[in-house]
């Protein structure tokens, strides 16, 4: 197909014609990861600033390996280190990073819509790489590159998404993604877990682990922020894990062909026990490789369409 996207905010934006399409360009790459040399030259002589405002271990390293391999030149923005602590404006930031010829502008962002912001303030293709609990359309595209790997189609295929759904952009993007290419989704989650309302998303909402995960082929379980459960969500961490923590005793209750998928970071223990981390049903670190594949096929259909 003709990709004629300049950015990746979020996969509301595009068509299940475009989501394919970068899959089987990933396919191209993920072949790549597995040779020896790895470095193929479509950005040769390309820019990419990696603008992380938030930490990150896997998308940013991921993004620094795609844009290596992909031969294009790299810098990398911190905003604990950058002039932001003076107070420089975001505006000013990113206008400062373009003038200094940068092609594309990998953006993690604390708030809901920054890369949104910052596309308008740039001729820089702009690739959304987490923007607080909005979108992470790559770790979704990642997460459907894994599931191709293990199943043929897409169309049906039963995935429960497990956990905070309330604060997980990983939970919104895999939920537009998987709609758009026919899959039937599930969510279990704590009622306080759940967005107010989501009558929007066509899923079934089954807060009864059990129930949710009878005859799953994909199981995505999602960290619960830690960090926001001060605000009294749960009752206690240990409750959560009694009533929402998935372990290999749940492996009988799925579809007899399955895959246990976490996009990371994972608090063992909580959402899910240790021993299904490391079992080899799930393919949490194949997710991982697979995340630099289709990081590449991003930039590279991007890449098309520069000025
Ligand atoms: N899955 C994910 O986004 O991980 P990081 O926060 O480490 O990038």
């Amino acid at each position: 197909m003709n990709f004629t996207k300049k950015h990746l905010l979020g996969l509301e934006d595009y068509s299940r014609e475009e989501i394919h399409c970068i899959l089987e360009n990933a396919r191209t790459f993920r072949a790549v990861l597995d040779r020896n040399f790895k470095q193929v030259p479509p950005l040769k002589g390309r820019t990419i600033a990696n603008m992380f405002f938030e930490p990150s271990t896997r998308t940013l390293n991921s993004f620094l390996l795609a844009e290596k391999n992909l031969s294009a030149g790299s810098i990398n923005f911190s905003a604990k280190s950058s002039s932001l602590s003076k107070g420089e404006s975001l505006r000013d930031t990113v206008e400062n990073i373009e003038a200094m010829r940068v092609d594309m502008m990998v953006v993690r962002h604390s708030s809901p819509g920054a890369p949104h912001f910052i596309s308008q303030h740039t001729n820089a293709a702009v690739v959304n790489a987490g923007d607080g609990p909005h979108e992470h359309p790559t770790q979704a595209l990642l997460d459907f590159y894994t599931m191709g790997e293990h199943f043929d189609s897409f169309e049906g295929l039963r995935v429960v998404i497990m956990g905070d759904i309330l604060h997980s952009r990983v939970a919104r993007s895999n939920i537009i993604g998987l709609k758009k290419l026919g899959a039937e989704v599930t969510l279990c989650a704590p009622p306080t877990l759940m967005p107010y309302d989501y009558s929007d998303w066509d899923i079934r909402y089954e807060p009864d682990l059990k129930k949710a995960l009878e005859g799953a082929q994909v199981v995505n379980i999602l960290r619960l922020q830690l960090e926001r459960q001060r605000h009294g969500y749960i009752p206690s961490l240990n409750e959560y894990h009694q009533l929402f923590g998935v372990s290999t005793d749940h492996l009988d209750i799925l579809d007899k062909k399955h895959i246990i998928m976490h996009p990371g970071p994972m608090n063992r223990g909580v959402e899910i026990t240790s021993r299904l981390a490391d079992h080899p049903d799930a393919v949490i670190l194949k997710q991982v490789t697979n995340g630099v594949a289709v990081r590449m096929a991003v930039l590279y259909l991007l890449s098309q369409n520069l000025n």
